[in-house]
């Protein structure tokens, strides 16, 4: 949710940032802008729309000086126009921002009544009004600041630039994210460490709550109105390696064919390679945990829905699965010693943290289940599950989902074993069929050419059901989301059962209907859904194995036939179809696949 970089170097600014943006450019693209400082002036361009708009500007203005702030937006307050742009300028302050500045309307009340006037619908603009006044009034950049951080509300990190200072940047987070890097001679910060990647490794992570002072010479951290705390320094392990595109159109469609190799690592790292057996990480390896609470958003919440079928009927685990962003604010009642589990790719989604600080607020132990190790609710949390899908751009998740449903997997059988719910035999097979996933995916990643005849009619289609059953039913639900957020077509997806309850009425024979049905304890269930589709002249498209089109397809219909695996792992490759029919239609109708419109991919706003 708006990606913000700020660089101290001994070379030209502006060209370095702008590319940092590129890899911020996953947070948000209404709008881009830089600030730089030449001869202690403030110079600023911004422009609407994506980081190219920028670079034009760029081309026929170019920014000078060495120091320099920039920012891409994900807009909140204010339409994507060129004065909603960061970075925000007021006297000597420039400031780019992520996130919300809740009291920013008792602020700028305040700030009006001296008769500051504001140049754009932001909440961001009162932080430079603020900075400027308190500079104008004598104070140093550093006392402003001190002075400021207690007096703001809400969840941001911003980086601020001030004019006749060229070897100073001010940075601040409140839950969303910052990272500092340290170059030599150079310093950086930015949302992520994948955006300082090519510049530097050595990253401080700043905490939550946390301020800085960064000069070229190294960065000291402070605390509320200027208390010093010492932050560890880190080595990255993202390499700049890990950032590009390669040889796809899309990041997306990297990310998908590089599922194999995500199930893979992830599978290494979660399973012992002596034993073969995952290790219960902390808090589920306290025995007699009544209930576990799943809280997560989009996506991440398809992959908890699937992991309750796991933990309930593998482990035995009573499992409740929540919206992240509605737990937060309700009166859940948890049991003592029960245990949350926060699923996050980015394990930044404002969300999702909050759910967890709700969760402990509860009573409960958490754990994460992210994809960055360094992430605040990796930090937060009791526990860490680490996913290795390695670095996802495309807004939308692929490689990290299937990597979330393989660790929740065998994390699941491991519980298993340890309730002796499992026998040692049933969970050999699960875990090899877990083994076997990256070949079976790599199959069906042979196939492309079939989704694509398939998205070429889906494509043209104005609403699309998913459909599926038990295990089957959240990555109806995954599919759906999938083509909705990349391609604009409305799409549902509904429980199998569900469908005589309603969403039957919509069927005709403009509606495509994808059917998801393994040949598992569902399949006669959904066989029988099947047929009162056809019946209604509904468009079928039935992802099944050879079994079960041998007993369901039909002519007329589309079928996808996927490799046969253990039904208790099918979830995980049935969700790499859905992925490949919303891309390719995406690709038919021409719609940003990696940056779909009014999305981002990490979402730090409430
Ligand atoms: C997935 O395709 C989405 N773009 C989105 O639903 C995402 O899964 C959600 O915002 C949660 O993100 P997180 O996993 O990083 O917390």
């Amino acid at each position: 949710m708006c990606g913000i970089v700020g660089a101290l170097t001994d070379r030209p600014v502006a060209p370095l940032m702008l590319d940092a943006l590129r890899r911020l450019e996953y947070r948000g693209y209404d709008s881009a802008g830089l600030a730089t400082l030449a001869d202690g002036v403030l110079h600023r361009r911004r422009a609407a729309g994506k980081l190219a708009g920028l670079e034009a500007v760029l081309a026929a203005e170019p920014l000078p000086g060495t120091s320099g702030i920039g920012h891409t937006r994900w807009a909140t307050h204010g339409p994507p126009t060129v004065a909603n742009a960061h970075p925000h300028v007021a006297g000597r302050v420039a400031v780019v921002h992520n996130g919300i500045i809740e009291n920013h309307a008792a602020l700028k009340a305040e700030l009006k009544a001296e008769g500051v006037v504001f140049t754009s619908d932001t909440d961001t603009e009162v932080v430079a009004h603020l900075l400027d006044r308190a500079i104008r009034h004598g104070q140093t950049p550093q006392e402003a600041m001190a002075a400021l951080m207690p007096r703001l509300a809400g969840a941001f990190a911003f980086v601020v630039l001030v004019a006749g200072e060229d070897d100073l940047l001010l940075a601040a987070r409140r839950a969303s994210p910052l990272a500092i890097g340290l170059g030599d001679g150079e310093a950086f910060v930015g949302s992520d460490a994948v955006a300082l990647a090519p510049l530097t490794r050595r990253i401080v992570y700043l905490e939550d709550g946390d301020w800085a002072v960064l000069r070229r010479g190294g960065v000291r951290v402070f605390r509320d109105a200027g208390v010093p705390v010492e932050r560890p320094e880190q080595i990255s392990t993202v390499t700049s390696a890990m950032v590009g595109k390669g040889n796809y159109r899309h990041f997306m469609e990297k990310e998908i064919h590089e599922q194999p190799e995500a199930i893979a690592h992830t599978l290494h790292a979660v399973l012992d390679p002596g034993t073969g057996r995952a290790t219960i990480p902390p808090p589920l390896d306290a025995p007699g945990i009544p209930k576990i609470t799943i809280v997560a958003a989009g996506t991440s919440y398809y992959a908890g829905l699937t992991a309750r079928y796991w933990l309930e009927s593998l482990a035995g685990i009573a499992t409740e699965v929540e919206l992240a962003s509605e737990f937060r604010d309700r009166d859940a009642v948890l049991p003592p010693g029960g245990v949350a589990i926060a699923i996050s790719q980015s394990g930044e989604s404002l969300d999702t943290l909050m759910a967890l600080r709700r969760a402990k607020e509860l009573g409960q132990k958490v754990l994460a289940l992210v994809n960055v190790p360094e992430s605040t609710i990796a930090r937060e949390s009791d526990g860490v599950l680490l996913t290795r899908a390695g670095p996802e751009f495309g807004v939308a998740s692929t490689k990290a989902t299937t990597a979330q449903l393989t660790a929740l997997c065998a994390l699941a059988i491991a519980l298993g074993r340890a309730h002796g719910r499992l026998s040692e035999e049933r969970a050999t097979a699960l875990r090899e069929a877990l083994v076997g996933l990256p070949g079976r995916v790599g199959e069906v990643l042979q196939h492309e050419a079939h989704f694509m005849r398939i998205a070429h009619d889906l494509a043209r289609a104005r609403d699309v059901l998913y459909l599926g059953r038990g295990l089957s039913y959240p990555i109806a639900l995954e599919g759906a989301l999938k083509l909705k957020e990349i391609t604009y077509i409305h799409a549902e997806g509904y429980a199998a059962g569900e469908m005589k309850h309603g969403p039957i009425a919509l069927i005709d024979e403009t509606m495509p209907v994808v059917i998801l049905a393994p040949t598992d304890g569902w399949f006669e269930k959904t066989a029988s859904n099947v047929s009162e589709v056809r019946a209604r002249g509904g468009k079928v498209i039935l992802l099944t194995d050879a079994a079960g089109a041998a007993r369901l397809g039909e002519p007329g219909d589309h079928v996808i036939v996927l490799p046969t695996v253990d039904p208790m792992v099918a979830p995980i490759l049935y969700a790499v179809p859905v992925q490949l029919l919303a891309y390719y239609a995406a690709v038919e109708k021409g719609t940003d696949a990696d940056q779909p419109r009014n999305l981002a991919k990490s979402v730090t706003v409430e």
